[in-house]
């Protein structure tokens, strides 16, 4: 999701408040490495495990094959589940959305700060021209270590990204306000892109043994306002590449909208290269990637919310063509039933959609006994809009895979 800030920081200390100061030039070809990156002392254990039931997820044509089975799946989004701090929180979470008869859930595998929080808030990387720090402790990785085990109890598979576009838990202005730059160099600036990669190796080489990883995923929302698509794409196929030598169990996808110029498309702004600089059409040859993504908010891009249907089932039709399955990865639409009710008939219904993912999931934390952050579109687990959002629209999943 784009920009619902004040809602999604209501978990967890706004990273990027103090990112202001030590900008530093865009740096060039010749610029030096970052300093060495510290890798904290932790006695976290590696969760990673393998049981016989459960084996690595992957592409079957255009559709996912999830411990042997090949069918259409639900799943959600819980950008918020590794920043729990309590255990028991997480295990109620991952049960529910188990029980609720999902698969897939988004979980946001990156957490950048420039200023390390003294009071316990989670943090995952510190970024800093003077070195950078990435935090397996306790308050850190060792939180998405949670995630991953209680996910692998639950016969769960994650989506962990490694960047966000927007500001939320750091992003990308976290980067350029330790190396310089901004928004749009940063796919180029190489003290970044170290940095990033030395991140995407510390998580990676975490899990990278752990069925419960569902795929890798390049950021949230990648976007390069006025930038060539060439930078995009290569920053893509070069990431994308780089995650597969590090651990080829795994799919890797990108995190993007779907933007760009499709067959039969209306014409309309999130159809060309304008709104994301990238040509979603084009990336879809980059072979380290393995199924394409796109999220679909109609209001934030300026359309009626009618226009969504066609967008799920064109950009179907182009992974159906390109044979590479397509995640409809977050929608959301006023959490207003009789608006997005037609978007997940049309995304099960259309040949090239594999699954589909709502934002975003919400539940009641038993440590706190609060519901967890309300950003307008939250469906909290068997209340409210719960069974015409999510329970009916899963049933109506398990018929069509039953047909
Ligand atoms: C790791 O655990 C040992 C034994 O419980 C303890 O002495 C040590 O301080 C811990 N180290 C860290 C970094 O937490
Ligand atoms: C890992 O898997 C093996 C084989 O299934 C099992 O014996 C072992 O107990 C598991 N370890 C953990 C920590 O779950
Ligand atoms: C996200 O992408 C847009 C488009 O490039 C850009 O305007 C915005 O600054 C980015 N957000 C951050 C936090 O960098
Ligand atoms: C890929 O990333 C590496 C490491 O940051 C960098 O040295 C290289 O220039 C990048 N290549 C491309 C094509 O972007
Ligand atoms: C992928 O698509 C881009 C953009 O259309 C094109 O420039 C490039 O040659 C293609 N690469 C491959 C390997 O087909
Ligand atoms: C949901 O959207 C429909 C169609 O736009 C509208 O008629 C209805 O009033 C909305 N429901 C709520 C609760 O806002």
């Amino acid at each position: 999701m784009k920009n619902l800030t004040a809602a999604f920081l209501s978990l967890a200390t706004a990273a990027s408040a103090s990112c202001v100061g030590s900008k530093i030039p865009t740096t060039s070809s010749t610029a030096v490495a970052a300093q060495p990156t510290t890798v904290s002392s932790s006695n976290v254990t590696n969760p990673s495990n393998s049981s016989a039931s459960s084996s690595f997820a992957k592409t079957n044509g255009v559709l996912f094959d999830i411990d042997g089975v090949s069918e259409y799946f639900a799943g959600t989004n819980c950008y918020w589940c590794g920043f729990l701090t309590e255990n028991g929180d997480v295990d109620l979470v991952f049960s529910d959305i188990a029980a609720s008869g999902m698969k897939i859930v988004r979980v946001w595998g990156f957490n950048d700060v420039n200023t390390k929080p003294t009071d316990g808030t989670v943090w995952y990387q510190y970024l800093s021209a003077e070195g950078s720090e990435i935090n397996t402790g306790v308050d850190g990785l060792g939180r998405l270590d949670y995630v991953v085990q209680a996910a692998e109890a639950n016969g769960l598979k994650l989506i962990i990204n490694f960047v966000n576009n927007w500001s939320d838990y750091g992003g990308i202005a976290a980067y350029s306000s330790a190396f310089g730059g901004d928004a749009t160099t940063w796919y180029t600036n190489l003290v970044a892109q170290n940095q990033y990669q030395a991140y995407i190796e510390a998580v990676v080489s975490r899990y990278s043994e752990s069925t419960a990883v569902f795929a890798w995923e390049l950021a949230n929302e990648p976007r390069c306002d006025g930038c060539d698509v060439s930078v995009i794409y290569n920053w893509a196929a070069n990431t994308s590449a780089y995650i597969k030598s590090l651990d080829s169990n795994h799919m890797v996808t990108m995190g993007d909208e779907g933007f760009g110029p499709l067959d039969g498309d209306d014409g309309s702004y999130p159809y060309t290269t304008s709104a994301g600089g990238y040509t979603w059409r084009s990336n879809m040859n980059i072979t380290t990637l393995d199924f394409a993504t796109l999220h679909l908010y109609p209001d934030s891009w300026g359309q009626d919310y009618s226009w969504g249907t066609p967008w799920v089932e064109l950009h179907g039709a182009a992974c159906a063509a390109e044979g590479k399955p397509c995640l409809l990865e977050e929608y959301g639409g006023n959490n207003n039933c009789t608006i997005e009710n037609p978007w997940q008939d049309a995304a099960l219904a259309t040949d090239g959609i594999a699954a589909d993912m709502f934002w975003q999931y919400g539940d009641t934390l038993p440590s706190s006994g609060s519901q967890t952050s309300d950003d307008g579109n939250t469906v909290y687990y068997k209340q409210g809009n719960w069974d015409c959002m999510v329970a009916d629209h899963i049933t109506d999943i398990k018929a069509a895979n039953a047909a």
